[in-house]
């Protein structure tokens, strides 16, 4: 007999439905149950093959009833098969249930006994499938009168709010556990000798040619005293080299050449470079900074 939906339809739906299934149902963390365990893929063949010889029984079974069926019992099953979906037997049981429509040669059992001006009225059901829905709407309204309108369940824009800042939260806390994701809010001062050590080799790789080796200034100012042109501090430091310095002037962004973990040790490094008087320093130039100036400076 033909089926509703071809076998080779079948089989892949039928083993999606199981796939997504044991996905749902194993807690596998961030990986897919098939990769956390390699067990699941035996099962899963094992699921594909049970398929296959399913159909294959299936359709031997039927094939070898259809053999035993005598003449005019095979020529009724051809019939049927090819018959449209709407002549099908049970697509017919099933619309007359949802809609429980009388057939036409009927209908004179409906007829009301008004006649307006020959217009004739029918008492027709009403249809199950629209009763039905309507009574489901009323359920649906009620639950949700109480839910929302009486216990005050979070509405749409509550529940994106609160998920908002739920998220600040999350990001937070990542920032606080993934130093590289640090900016010139989150950065702090390092003092230890190996940070700073760090800090003087990317100095001396990447700054040295303008700030020189010992920070004293060339083309760039000079980063031992106490006059910043952008704002002295672990924090308008780490910008400035984030950002690079006003347009025109030479400093570049390091944003994408250092990682923010870096930039924090150069930072520190500079910090810790603050009195050194070295020789033949540069003059100073910009403000004279006082740590207690709490806002990050602003920059272009
Ligand atoms: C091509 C030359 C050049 C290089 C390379 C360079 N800088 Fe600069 N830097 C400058 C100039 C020029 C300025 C002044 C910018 C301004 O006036 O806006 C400056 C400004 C600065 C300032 C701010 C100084 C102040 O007074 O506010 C810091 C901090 C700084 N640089 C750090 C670094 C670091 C760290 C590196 C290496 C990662 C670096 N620079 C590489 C040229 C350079």
């Amino acid at each position: 007999m033909k089926k509703l939906i071809p076998a080779y339809l079948r089989v892949p739906v039928l083993f999606f439905i199981i796939f997504g299934m044991i996905e749902y149902f194993i807690d596998s963390g961030d990986r897919p149950a098939f990769i956390k365990f390699p067990m699941v893929n035996v099962i899963l063949l094992v699921v594909l093959v049970l398929l296959i010889a399913i159909e294959i029984v299936i359709s031997a079974a039927d094939a070898i009833v259809y053999q035993i069926l005598p003449e005019e019992e095979k020529a009724k099953l051809a019939a049927q098969e090819n018959l449209k979906l709407k002549d099908k037997v049970w697509f017919k049981n099933l619309m007359s249930k949802l809609t429980r429509t009388v057939p036409i040669e009927n209908e004179a059992s409906l007829l009301l006994n008004h006649d307006y001006d020959g217009i004739k009225e029918l008492d027709n059901n009403l249809p199950p499938w629209w009763v039905y829905s309507f009574y489901a709407c009323i359920v649906f309204a009620a639950v949700y009168l109480v839910r929302f309108e009486v216990l005050g369940a979070d509405n749409q824009e509550m529940e994106l709010k609160k998920e908002l800042a739920q998220a600040k939260i999350e990001v937070a806390e990542y920032m606080k556990n993934a130093p590289d994701l640090m900016d010139e809010k989150t950065v702090t001062q390092l003092t230890d000798a190996p940070d700073l050590a760090i800090g003087k080799t990317l100095f001396e790789n990447n700054c040295a040619a303008c700030h020189r080796a010992d920070g004293g200034g060339q083309i760039g100012p000079n980063l031992t005293d106490d006059n910043w042109i952008l704002g002295g501090g672990i924090k308008n430091i780490f910008h400035t080299i984030s950002n690079g310095g006003r347009d025109g002037k030479g400093m570049i962004s390091w944003k994408g050449t250092l990682k923010p973990k870096e930039i924090q040790k150069v930072s520190s490094y500079i910090m810790s470079l603050r009195g050194s008087n070295p020789k033949d320093a540069k003059a100073s130039e910009g403000e004279i900074w006082e740590e207690e100036t709490p806002s990050v400076v602003e920059v272009k």
